[in-house]
Formats: C-alpha cells, sequence, structure tokens
C-alpha cells in the first residue's frame, strides 16, 4: 500500500496525493505577468496533490529577477486566474509561493520606481542575470526604514488576498533560500540595532509579523511557509546559533498555527546537508502538516513518509521534467531528464515540450 499515492488533507482541502510540485522559478512571465503558456505548464502537471508555483512578487520592490511574476496588480490577478482555473479543472491544488527577492536583485531587473531594499545596506555576494545587459553583481541594497517594513508587510497581505481572488487555494510565504525574509532571519544579513534585529527574538520580528498579517488577510489553514536551516544558497553562511534560532521559529510557528512548514534541504544540489536533528525538531514542536523537499524519488519519499518525518513530499525537477510525475513513478516507468540549460529561458522550449508517456 502506498502512502505516496493516497489520499490525504492538508487543512480543509482534499489532495489526491502526497506529492507536492515544488515551488521553482521558471522566468517565463514576459512583464511579470502569467500568461496562457505558464497556464498550459501548471495544468500539464495537475496531477500533483498540490502544486506550489514559482515564487511570485507581492511588489514592485520584490522582482528581483527578470521576468518574474508578481501579484500586485489587476492584470497579473487576471492573469494567474487562467493558471488556477486550468489546475482546479483537473482536480489538482495550487498554492502560491510569495517571494519577495530583497538585495538578491538588481535595478535592471525591476520596474521604474522601484527599490532594492533589505534589513540592512550589505550587498549578497554574487551575480544576477538582467535581459537587458547580461550577468551583474547583486545591488546594494537600501536598509529597509520601519516604514518600509511596516508597507512591505502590508504588501505580503495585500498578496494573499490577491492570490485568493486569483483562485488559489493558499499561498506560501519564501522564508527560505536568502530572500527578503531570511535575510531578516539571519545575523550576516540582518545587522539591524533596532527591534527587527540583535538576538532572534528581533531578527525573527519581520517573517511572523509578516505571518500574523497574512494569517489575519486570509486565514490560517491558507497560509504556509517555506523555510532552509542550514541552508546556505545566496551568501547565507552557517552561524554557531542556527540551531537555536530555527528551533525558537519553529515554536513559535506553531503557535501561530500556519497549514505547514515546507523544509529545504539542498543538498541533493550539492549544499551541506539539514542535520536530521534540525529535521527531527520541526516534526516534534510543529503540529501543522510538515512537507519535507529535496533530493527525493518514490523510494525515499514511501520510507520517510512511512516513517513519519512528514506528511508531503515535494519535487522539484523531477516534476520540471516529467509533467506525469505521478503516473511514472506510480508504473516505474523511465523520467525524463530535465535541461539545465533551458531553466529561465523564456519562451515554451524546455518549458512546456518535456514529453508525457503516451
Ligand atoms: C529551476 C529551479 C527553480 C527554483 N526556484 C525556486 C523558487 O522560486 N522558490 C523556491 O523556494 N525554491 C526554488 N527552487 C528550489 C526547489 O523548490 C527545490 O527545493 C530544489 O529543486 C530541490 O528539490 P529537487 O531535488 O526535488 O529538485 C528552484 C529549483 C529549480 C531547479
Amino acid at each position: 500500500m502506498s502512502l505516496l499515492f493516497s489520499q490525504t488533507t492538508l487543512g480543509p482541502l482534499t489532495l489526491q496525493n502526497r506529492m507536492v510540485m515544488s515551488p521553482m522559478a521558471r522566468n517565463r512571465a514576459i512583464g511579470n505577468v502569467p500568461n496562457e503558456l505558464m497556464a498550459e505548464y501548471y495544468s500539464q502537471r495537475a496531477t500533483a496533490g498540490l502544486i506550489i508555483t514559482e515564487g511570485t512578487s507581492p511588489s514592485p520592490n520584490g522582482l528581483g529577477y527578470s521576468r518574474m511574476p508578481g501579484i500586485f496588480s489587476a492584470a497579473q490577478i487576471e492573469g494567474w486566474k487562467r493558471v488556477t482555473a486550468a489546475v482546479h479543472a483537473q482536480g489538482g491544488k495550487i498554492f502560491m509561493q510569495l517571494m519577495h527577492c530583497g538585495r538578491v536583485a538588481h535595478p535592471l531587473n525591476l520596474p521604474a520606481g522601484a527599490r532594492v531594499l533589505a534589513p540592512s545596506a550589505i550587498a549578497a555576494a554574487g551575480d544576477m542575470y538582467t535581459d537587458a545587459e547580461g550577468m551583474k553583481q547583486n545591488a546594494m541594497p537600501q536598509a529597509m526604514t520601519e516604514a518600509d517594513i511596516k508597507a512591505t508587510i502590508e504588501e505580503y497581505a495585500q498578496a494573499a488576498k490577491n492570490a485568493i481572488a486569483a483562485g488559489f487555494d493558499g499561498v506560501e510565504l519564501h522564508g527560505a533560500n536568502g530572500y527578503l525574509i531570511e535575510q531578516f532571519i539571519r545575523p550576516t544579513s540582518n545587522q539591524r540595532t533596532d527591534r527587527y534585529g540583535g538576538p532572534i527574538e528581533n531578527r525573527a520580528r519581520f517573517v511572523l509579523e509578516v505571518v500574523d498579517a497574512v494569517i489575519k488577510a486570509i486565514g490560517k489553514e491558507k497560509t504556509g511557509i517555506r523555510l532552509s536551516p542550514f541552508g546556505v544558497f545566496n551568501d547565507m553562511p552557517p552561524y554557531d546559533a542556527m540551531e537555536a534560532d530555527y528551533t525558537w521559529l519553529a515554536q513559535q510557528l506553531d503557535a501561530r498555527g500556519p497549514v505547514y512548514i515546507h523544509l529545504v534541504d539542498h543538498s541533493s544540489m550539492g549544499a551541506p546537508p539539514v542535520p536530521d536533528s534540525m529535521k527531527a525538531k520541526f516534526r516534534t514542536t510543529f503540529r501543522g502538516t510538515l512537507i519535507l523537499s529535496g533530493g527525493y524519488d518514490a523510494v525515499r519519499a514511501e520510507r520517510d513518509l512511512a516513517a513519519c518525518k512528514g506528511e508531503l513530499i515535494a519535487f522539484g525537477r523531477p516534476f520540471l521534467a516529467n509533467p506525469d510525475l505521478v503516473a511514472r513513478l506510480k508504473s516505474g516507468a523511465p523520467l525524463n531528464a530535465p535541461d539545465f540549460g533551458t531553466f529561465y529561458t523564456p519562451g515554451a522550449k524546455g518549458y512546456t515540450d518535456y514529453p508525457a508517456l503516451g
């Protein structure tokens, strides 16, 4: 009896199986507006129990990458309606990942008047692709004022309402991988001396205020969050209090009751592994649904579900390259290999043209 392919629930939702499609930036949103091609891509993958969209910006300031979609304008809401309708028509469920890039950004990717913001004026090491001028260093961000922080939290809440208006079943706050929320959590990127910086109680204030605002806007059963304890992506070095900080954060989240926590483990992509002790602490501290991700195949997924390490298993690159991943894993059919060269390029190639089994 397979757990992976059995029906389950997520808050009030019934999911057709325990397979989640991981959030994956695909940079096909020309002008930051979702389009028909994106609706086709997501609908091809609607047999997942739950789809989590690519990172989508709650604000013009959060659009760090070229062709990243947003959810702050009427045109974006209309565009996303086509995506949610296409997925729901096939019995799928879909959450939107709300991702504010913060300092992982370049002004060339931002619309006129938008600003590169971060907790502190410390640039992230690394380069960023721009359509206009190719690779550029990540920009030096402006340190957010208290007014900027308040406005940004309101943007998240409004974006969550917009996502529901666009037909999404909920939103996932991107608190992982070095973007704005994690920039506040980590002491290297957050060197503020006000109530948003210093001890973890202060560095976590931003994420918890965003969680509170989004829960108030759309309800806790529609609010999930992705976190990457021990993640190093986007210039986020390890530090001594990592496990203690994230354990404290798990407790705070449990008290607020978002519907899920989605844990990132990028060891399959060459990152340092997340210690089992950390995952176990999330398991015991957080009483909602736990989504595990990173480097999963069907065998490991069944094993971890059977061991109650989490309730749902997210697959990233396998879903990218296999629109019918659920059917393939069920039947043990071979998988298409992902083509890295077309992960982020505009157009249908390497996006909607991966073949499904006949
Ligand atoms: C092309 C691509 C884009 C990604 N974009 C995002 C993103 O927008 N938000 C996010 O949280 N993770 C993103 N990730 C990370 C994936 O969600 C996932 O954690 C990672 O691919 C590891 O899972 P896998 O081994 O199943 O692929 C991305 C990964 C890939 C390959």
